[in-house]
């Protein structure tokens, strides 16, 4: 199929960047970030290249999950703003070219949503049935999702005396997917917010989502909890046309295709590549491109219209959770040698730049691979710049702290005093006189612009969200080389995990004589020889981007 046929299918090369309201830019100098704010840093985002705005939850909440525990999924967190000014970032958004989507938190709600309060107040309660209940402790409770915070995934409620479901903390009851009541909600929630003008959704924890009752007899009348979201990527299409469901699923390869829905890729849009993420860091651990090569070929073939999410870092932990326990240790001593930088057993509350040591190279070829890995880049903000993480703040949230903008007190994210912002701002080497966006957004030799032309050259190059991907043969164990190739032309890209410069032999299947690589990133090109061969240098943590020119070829480069 050409691009042009599908020219709609807008998420295939777009640049997805999530931020969160609360921590991005404070208009009112309250201390808490607000939509006012961020409309004043929409042109930011859109010379940054940003085409894809993925909102963190910035509903009502009593915020004992960072907004993850909602009481209102119609509302808007009154700290932050109200519906006016969201739409009005909507409206500027729109105008720059740039959707937006926003976090779906549908697995649960907090505690204090009306609906739980009703539901636990009796069992005859007509919301009862809402939430997942038990009368007893089962007996094999699944693992909690945060060992060492919350000891299961039932909770004893005192008032009825029976049990409900949390799969994440115990003030997030699970909802009742089961419950025909609770999908129409749901199915009303999405319509609200894609009538406001969202272009989809960030869904999040979907493996729980759908499951329902992790009790439940088959063949109850739920059925197949695949049904369950293929029915709302169908009610997204009708609404839409073309939004996306972008699914949070840390699942080993064999599950993910099924929550694209199989071969007929009618559930998921896109999905996060967890498995690559996760060997990512084991490659840059070893100085070993092997681990990443191999989680990149073992990717299900995914059919047009659906994507993978890559990405580096997310404001959770940057989970290790599908590496064997000797590959979690060599990531975990090579990034996170202090027992204080990981949390939950399994996972890492540093931002890449420190886990680097700041290491301008390596940090460098790792957002290279990034935007030149085939599929979707997705940025959690501040990753731009450099930003490192607080550790005053605690586990998880370490990574969530205020946006850097300038070098002035609390990096200009707001006038409040520093103890009334929402989150302490960072105070190391990482602070912000010495990571900001002002300085650097007018320096060529900046992290910030280096970001900006990667995603030009990556916007410029519609091959590496839509063609087909294979690693490339060399002999050198540190190098990555792989190349991506769709109709519009191929690329060419190569990225050394290692500290030494390399020179290597690389054959380039299928091209015609006379055929040219020239490099997208910086100036040079190599001329290949009859049989398609050439050769290439890298220096240390060194990476290429090269365009496939065949003679004749009208591809701008
Ligand atoms: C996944 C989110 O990414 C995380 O931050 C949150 O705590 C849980 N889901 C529960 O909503």
């Amino acid at each position: 199929m050409k691009k042009t046929d599908t020219a709609d299918l807008w998420w295939k090369n777009a640049v997805v960047y999530c931020l969160d309201v609360e921590t991005f830019l404070d208009w009112n100098n309250d201390g808490v970030g607000d939509f006012a704010g961020l409309a004043q840093r929409i042109d930011y985002l859109a010379e940054l290249g940003v085409t894809c705005l993925w909102l963190m939850p910035f509903y009502p909440t009593p915020d004992r999950d960072d907004g993850y525990d909602i009481t209102d999924f119609y509302g808007v967190d009154s700290r932050l703003g109200h519906h006016g000014d969201l739409v009005e970032v909507l409206r500027m958004a729109k105008d720059r070219g740039m959707r937006v989507i926003a976090d779906l938190v549908v697995n649960h709600t907090s505690d204090q949503h009306p609906w739980f309060k009703a539901s636990r107040s009796s069992v005859t309660s007509p919301y009862r049935d809402f939430y997942v209940w038990r009368k007893d402790l089962p007996t094999n409770q699944p693992e909690t999702v945060f060992p060492g915070q919350e000891s299961g995934v039932w909770e004893l409620d005192e008032k009825t005396g029976e049990y409900y479901l949390h799969r994440f903390y115990r003030h997030q009851p699970d909802l009742n997917v089961e419950n025909p009541a609770v999908r129409e909600e749901i199915a009303k929630i999405m319509g609200f917010w894609l009538e406001l003008g969202l272009s989809g959704f960030r869904v999040d924890a979907v493996p729980f989502f759908i499951e329902g009752d992790p009790g439940a007899v088959a063949g109850d009348e739920y059925g197949d909890p695949h049904d369950y979201l293929k029915s709302l990527r169908a009610f997204l299409g009708r609404r839409t046309g073309d939004g996306i469901l972008l699914g949070e699923v840390n699942l080993p390869r064999e599950e993910q295709l099924t929550y694209f829905g199989g071969e007929a890729f009618d559930e998921l849009t896109m999905q996060f590549d967890f498995v690559a993420m996760q060997k990512f860091y084991l490659s840059l651990a070893r100085e070993d491109a092997a681990p990443l090569a191999e989680a990149l070929a073992s990717r299900p073939r995914l059919g047009q219209p659906a994507q993978w999410a890559n990405f580096l870092r997310n404001h959770d932990e940057l989970t290790l959770d599908q590496l064997s326990d000797a590959e979690r240790d060599e990531v975990f001593t090579a990034f996170a040698p202090d027992e204080d930088m990981r949390v939950f057993g399994r996972g890492i509350i540093r931002r890449l730049p420190t886990m680097l040591s700041g290491d301008p190279r390596r940090i460098r070829m790792a957002y290279s691979l990034l935007f030149s890995m085939p599929g979707t880049p997705v940025l959690f903000y501040g990753e731009e710049i450099g930003m490192g993480e607080n550790r005053d703040i605690s586990g998880r949230e370490a990574v969530r702290s205020p946006m850097q903008w300038t070098p002035e007190p609390n990096g200009g994210f707001s006038n409040a005093k520093p103890r009334r912002l929402t989150a302490p701002v960072v105070d190391d080497g990482y602070a912000p006189r010495f990571v900001n966006v002002a300085e650097q957004r007018h320096e060529p030799g900046s992290l910030l612009s280096f970001i900006r032309t990667l995603i030009r050259t990556y916007r410029n190059s519609s091959e590496i969200g839509w063609g087909d991907f294979e690693v490339l043969d060399q002999p050198n164990r540190a190098v990555l080389a792989h190349v991506v190739s769709a109709s519009e032309g191929r690329m060419v890209a190569l990225h050394n995990f290692g500290p030494d410069p390399v020179s290597l032999e690389l054959t380039i299947p299928d091209t015609a004589a006379g055929t040219r690589l020239v490099d997208l990133l910086t100036t040079g090109e190599v001329t290949l020889s009859d049989d398609g061969a050439g050769r290439f240098e890298l220096g240390g943590y060194g990476y290429r981007w090269l365009r496939v020119i065949e003679p004749g070829s009208r591809r701008l480069y």
